[in-house]
């Protein structure tokens, strides 16, 4: 699997150019991507990067990648990332590493999102990942009971959790604020939920990226895939 991920990540490197600006995502898949810049980075290649998390941030750092923020340049060209699922309209779930807020705030700037997966990530319908909405701690009790139902409008239902770190605490976002896992287990219509769901005083961000991926890299037993998405970026018809 880990594999598949490095070839996933190798690909999309070949879409970097001299001179780009480029998101850095979080997690496994994304962490292989970082490290074959780092190898670019150090060969000549001239990039600059805006990291999604702390823990990418790092990475980054680790591997010579040098770093700088979306208040310093005005777009990034290429953000590259991995899902925990995606559809066949390259909507995804992401936050499973808990960073999706800065992860869509980057994606959302960059010109192409190139998402990077093992092909186990590829599903027919979204949802049998929890869905992770990160969320403000006050008032948590209002903010579950409008998600939940925003989920019955949405036609979904299912159990929620606040996600626990290892340590058994709370587990904190790099931007200070609490995830809810909702196991929804097939979400008929990802974009309306997406809409329902930032309309929520308490909810900070979901990790339903819709319309946000440009194309997908999928890597398998029977080699590559890149699958482009047909309608242009920040469509979400
Ligand atoms: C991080 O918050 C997530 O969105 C990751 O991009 C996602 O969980 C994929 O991670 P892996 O590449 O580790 O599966």
């Amino acid at each position: 699997m880990d594999q598949l991920k490095r070839q996933a990540a190798a690909r999309a490197l070949e879409e970097v150019r001299d001179g780009m600006q480029l998101g850095l995502g979080t997690g496994s898949t994304a962490k292989h991507f970082v490290e074959l810049l780092g190898e670019r980075v150090a060969a000549g290649l001239k990039v600059i990067g805006v990291p999604t998390s702390e823990a990418t941030r790092a990475d980054a750092l680790r591997c010579g990648v040098p770093l700088t923020t979306l208040d310093e340049i005005d777009h990034l060209d290429i953000t590259v990332d991995g899902a925990d699922e995606i559809d066949p309209e390259l909507n995804l779930i992401k936050g499973g590493g808990g960073a999706l807020l800065r992860e869509k705030i980057v994606a959302a700037a960059s010109d192409r999102m190139i998402v990077i997966a093992d092909d186990s990530k590829w599903v027919p319908t979204l949802g049998k990942f929890p869905l992770p909405v990160e969320v403000i701690p006050f008032g948590l009790g209002a903010t579950r009971r409008a998600i939940e139902k925003a989920f019955a409008e949405c036609g979904v239902s299912g159990q929620m959790a606040v996600r626990k770190a290892k340590d058994g605490h709370v587990f904190v976002t790099d931007g200070g604020h609490w995830i809810v896992d909702a196991q929804l287990g097939r979400i008929v219509d990802p974009p309306g939920l997406a809409k329902a769901l930032s309309a929520i005083p308490g909810v900070v961000e979901h990790g339903l990226f819709i319309g946000l991926a440009s194309s997908a890299v999928l890597a398998g037993g029977g080699g590559i895939r890149v699958i482009e998405r047909r309608k242009p970026k920040g469509d979400q018809e």
